[in-house]
């Protein structure tokens, strides 16, 4: 193996010399390496109360996550050296409940030459016998296109729960690369999923790569997990999709059932999702369809996977990875959240990046679409519940939640739409629900809605991120938009303020219309319609801070609407270190 990776070196340079594009946050010539040798100031108040994050620097992806031995594990790409990206070592928290969080050693340190310059996004499967091995991207070449292979990684010590120690064994790495017969880009072949094993024995990777401009999944096969033989044909692949990063596969049970499925699960009771990351518009889609293991090859349900399929999340959400946790048989599904400040304002903060809340994942009663729910664990950290009875609220009205610590609050609204005589008409060339939102803002106001609720917002309303929904008619059905506007989150003209929006699969006037707010100091994940929409979006508000945050329950429509339902809970503070 040792004379491969040098013809593998001396074949990449004579071969793939040419600058290729990247991930776009990975910048070779802006890494940072100066290192925050301050820790963060400890009033800080953009840093989380019980979102993940690292004392300090940068974050990225999740990765490998898995229960081994009742811990949880997550890792997580990370830059020991400062607040932008820089090259990735892991990260490494273990966990009893996916909500306090203990910091372990960092691994995946650069260590042999298949790892050199950086280990990059990666997952875990669990083998026969227990023993968790971790596949990942290594960085071979750093200039000019970060040359990439993928890596094996076991545990040192299988007696230690925590699996603190990690090592890569060198007659085995890289275990997949690139090589003039295969012809893959080695500046897009990255992220391997966790692996599935079909009933020939065999163990199927997927890893992420683009041939021009059509995004795929290649997929590699092997017995014993060390020898890899790259299929002939990706599990699938969509043109002009660009890169897919962090590539998932999975299987999930028919017709709404929460219960998870064990990722090597086939047979008529599941379908399955494949989801992709995708590089040019930084947004995790996903599709639902078959997996043929006769042909092993995925066909989705509807025949698209690009910038207009299905999303986990319409806002701050990328490079997720789910994984099956068999002690609660439920999936779980994990993701980065990046900062909406600029590089200076995450110097000051001294750490850039969070994680979402893990949330459970599963397939809709009809078998179209995804339902994500915060995991319950969660509610451990909730304080005393606030309720505000059933009423009405007019156009034009807020009603303050008083009473819990708004900055850090689980909020849980539901709407019944009573008065359908305002409705506004649906217009058909309205395809693009982001659009929408940002021009149909939470000040305009509409026959039903804005309605929704204004978080993390300053007593007199001149800041605040809303999360609101408006109805429509259109000509057989109404059409429900949800948006989160953050157009006035924050007097800092620097962050970034798009406002995020998505349509919402429900009949409003049938099941009513519900809002559940994740709010936590400068992030707030907002789940519509029980779940089937999420959005999150990041905020920084200057006065809503701390004390001076405020949440309401808003309309602003010309209808009225009724509360049937109003919970709030403060949110203690997660043991995150
Ligand atoms: C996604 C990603 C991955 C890569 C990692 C590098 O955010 O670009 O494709 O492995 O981040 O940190």
């Amino acid at each position: 193996m040792a004379s491969s990776l040098s013809f593998l070196l001396l074949s990449l340079i004579l071969c793939y010399g040419v600058v290729q594009l990247q991930a776009s946050h990975v910048y070779n010539h802006l890494q940072s390496t100066i290192s925050s040798k301050i820790s963060p100031p400890a009033n800080e108040p953009y840093r989380t109360g019980y979102h993940f994050q690292p004392v300090k620097n940068w974050i990225n992806d999740p990765n490998g996550p898995m229960l081994y031995k009742g811990i949880y594990h997550l890792f997580y790409q990370y830059n020991p050296n400062g607040t932008a990206w820089g090259p990735p070592v892991w990260g490494h928290s273990t966990s009893t409940d996916m909500v306090n969080w203990s910091p372990q050693p960092l691994t995946m340190q650069p260590e042999i030459l298949a790892n050199r310059y950086g280990s990059w996004s990666g997952s875990a499967t669990i083998l026969p016998g227990n023993k968790p091995a971790i596949l990942f991207t290594g960085i071979i070449i750093p200039q000019p296109q970060n040359s990439q292979v993928q890596d094996l990684a076991l545990p040192k010590d299988l007696n230690d729960p925590y699996l603190k120690e990690w090592y890569l064994p060198t007659k085995n790495n890289p275990v997949m690369f690139p090589t003039p017969q295969n012809q893959i880009n080695s500046s897009s072949f990255r992220d391997p999923t966790t692996a599935w094993m079909l009933p020939d024995g065999k163990w199927r990777v997927l890893v992420g790569n683009k041939r021009a401009t059509r995004g795929m999944a290649l997929m590699f096969r092997s017995k014993d997990f060390v020898n890899w033989v790259q299929a002939k044909h990706p599990l699938y692949s969509y043109p002009k999709s660009g890169m897919w990063e962090c590539p998932d596969f999975y299987p999930v049970y028919k017709n709404g059932k929460i219960m998870g499925a064990e990722t090597s699960a086939i047979g008529s009771l599941v379908k399955h999702v494949l989801k992709a990351s995708l590089d040019d518009t930084k947004h995790d889609i996903y599709t639902i369809g078959s997996y043929d293991t006769k042909r092993d090859a995925y066909t989705p349900d509807v025949g698209f996977m690009n910038a207009s399929s299905l999303r986990y999340d319409y806002g701050k959400f990328y490079a997720s990875k789910t994984f099956f946790d068999y002690s609660k048989n439920r999936r779980i599904l994990l993701g980065w959240a990046n900062e909406s400040s600029t590089a200076a304002d995450d110097v000051i903060k001294g750490w850039s990046g969070i994680h979402n809340t893990p949330r459970t994942i599963w397939l809709d009663e009809h078998n179209k679409q995804l339902i994500q729910w915060p995991i319950s664990e969660i509610e451990s950290l909730r304080g005393k519940p606030v309720k505000v009875p059933r009423r009405e609220i007019k156009g034009r009205s807020t009603v303050e939640v008083t009473g819990i610590t708004a900055v850090q609050a689980d909020v849980s609204i539901s709407f019944k739409i009573k008065d359908l005589t305002k409705v506004e008409k649906f217009d058909e060339k309205w395809t693009d629900p982001q659009l929408l939102c940002s021009v149909k803002g939470t000040t305009v106001k509409g026959g039903l809605g804005p309605f929704g609720l204004l978080t993390l917002a300053s007593k007199g309303l001149e800041e605040y991120t809303a999360v609101f929904f408006r109805v429509f008619k259109a000509h057989k059905k109404f059409v429900v938009l949800m948006c989160s506007d953050q157009s006035r989150s924050s007097q800092n003209p620097t962050t970034d303020k798009t406002t995020y929006g998505t349509f919402v699969d429900v009949d409003p006037i049938a099941e009513g219309l519900s809002l559940r707010a994740l709010i936590d100091h400068s992030v707030v994940e907002s789940f519509g319609g029980k779940g089937k929409s999420v959005i999150t979006a990041r905020a920084y508000p200057t006065l809503a801070t701390f004390k001076n945050a405020h949440v309401f329950a808003f309309n602003y429509g010309s209808s009225s609407v009724e509360i049937t339902e109003l919970t709030a809970w403060s949110m203690k503070k997660a043991k995150i270190a």
